[in-house]
């Protein structure tokens, strides 16, 4: 951590623009209500996921890798490479594949850039076998990670991660990946630009790799929607509204960006809309009646439409990532707490249970998606993630002497990192590679 310190205080200088101080200020005001609420509840698990699995539990069809290499045959067949939609299919459809020789890809507590609530192996994690899986794509190899490429392809680039804190679960992922290629002695040579711990997030993070002239930011949007005051003459119990046809206001702070990549879903729940008072909006009217897949389907919608609309598809490199499932109520062996192996048979898992989130929602937004076509890639995670409830962080998601049972709440939502996020870094890599070299 000394490191960790040493990098923050190299990284003062906080210059921001009267113009960028006025949109903060606003959308300070208008989250602060907000951010109190993620404090109270981001111990609780985020509670909004629905998924349940086939009555089936785990087999266990483990597949060691042996040689140093990594053992799986489909090492041997040639890098993933095809036509756009079809490419992106290409690299989620596969399995997990045990691999002791080449993961994980970095030492957590060699990295700064964990939150303490995913450093599960220093909160006391017994098992770390859940740090030992690489994503095998069936019909192509990926491409082998190597942080030095990657930083250089991003020389003079930005790299922007949108959504919410399991977009920053990935992010911070990011940040370890790339550091690995950052001598350890120099520690100024990557530093948040405005000199905030990785711990205080409020809004927005963007840490620089001196070297590269490269930035790697995480903007807070769980909604990737405009959040605000309801209209005028709604009932009272109507605190704030998500405007379903508007982008975040802060979203021409992320449209420049070199690599775009979103998320979101944890946040479409009743639980947490309700915590909010937040209710749907489109135009001037409120939709009080309206269904979370109806408003979810809108909002990607919106997001499209934004994408196709603001963002240069020559200069911008545009990345959904869909929904992360949690396993909060997923069995009645209770959610994620003690398991160890990943469900290797996809077979066994459903997602019928959260239809609003994996639903391909992008394909039914009308025109202006297909006229998208090609420029939002969807970066489709769901199931192999559903596959890992051996990954998140569970109890140990706290350090273990501040842990007390009473108050303990498991998470299910996040992953331990190393883990899971690292997958999806990896398949993203490979986006990035195939784009910009
Ligand atoms: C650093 O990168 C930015 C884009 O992110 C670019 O505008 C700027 O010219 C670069 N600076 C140098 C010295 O290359
Ligand atoms: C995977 O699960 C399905 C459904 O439970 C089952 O029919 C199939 O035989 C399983 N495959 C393997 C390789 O075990
Ligand atoms: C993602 O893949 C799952 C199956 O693997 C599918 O059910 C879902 O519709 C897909 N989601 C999107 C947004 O394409």
């Amino acid at each position: 951590m000394e490191m960790a310190s040493a990098r923050r205080t190299a990284a003062t200088r906080a210059r921001q623009s009267d113009d960028q101080i006025v949109v903060w200020g606003a959308c300070v005001l208008l989250s602060a209500l907000s951010l109190l609420l993620l404090v109270a509840v981001s111990s609780s698990g985020f509670g909004a996921a629905r998924l349940t699995f086939a009555a089936g539990e785990i087999s266990v069809l483990v597949r060691v890798g042996t040689s140093s290499s990594g053992g799986s045959a489909v090492d041997n067949v040639e890098l993933c490479g095809a036509d756009g939609d079809e490419y992106d299919r290409m690299l989620v459809d596969g399995e997990w594949v045990r691999d002791d020789a080449r993961r994980p890809l970095y030492e957590p507590w060699q990295c700064p850039f964990v939150d303490e609530g995913f450093r599960c192996r220093e909160n006391g994690r017994p098992d770390d076998a859940f740090a030992k899986w690489r994503w095998q794509p069936r019909h192509c190899s990926l491409p082998r990670f190597d942080a030095k490429h990657l930083l250089e392809t991003l020389r003079n680039r930005r790299l922007v991660f949108v959504g919410d804190s399991i977009g920053r679960n990935q992010w911070e992922s990011m940040l370890c990946m790339l550091a690995t290629a950052v001598a350890g002695d120099d520690e100024a040579s990557i530093y948040e630009e405005s000199g905030s711990p990785i711990t205080k997030h409020k809004g927005a993070l963007s840490f620089r790799f001196r070297d590269y002239n490269c930035t790697v930011e995480h903007h807070r949007s769980p909604y990737l929607l405009r959040r605000g005051r309801p209209p005028r003459r709604a009932p009272r119990h109507v605190a704030s509204t998500l405007q379903l046809d508007a982008i975040d206001s802060r979203a021409r702070r992320w449209k420049d960006a070199d690599v775009l990549v979103f998320n979101t879903g944890h946040w479409w729940s009743h639980e947490r809309l309700q915590q909010l008072h937040c209710y749907f909006q489109e135009g001037k009217k409120l939709r009080l009646d309206m269904s979370i897949e109806a408003a979810y389907e809108r909002a990607m919608g919106t997001l499209t439409d934004w994408v196709h609309r603001e963002v240069s598809s020559y200069k911008t490199l545009v990345i959904f990532r869909t929904y992360s499932p949690a396993h909060t109520r997923a069995s009645n062996s209770g959610g994620c707490a003690s398991e160890t192996l990943p469900e290797l048979n996809s077979s066994r898992i459903s997602l019928h249970r959260w239809p609003g989130m994996v639903t391909p929602a992008f394909e039914k937004s009308g025109t202006a998606a297909a006229a998208t076509a090609g420029r939002l890639h969807v970066l489709n995670i769901t199931l192999m993630a559903a596959q890992r409830r051996d990954g998140h962080p569970s109890v140990y998601n706290v350090a273990a002497a501040a842990r007390t049972p009473a108050a303990q709440r498991a998470d299910c939502s996040h992953w331990c990192l190393p883990g899971v996020p690292d997958a999806w870094n990896e398949l993203l890599y490979a986006l990035i590679l195939r784009r910009f070299s």
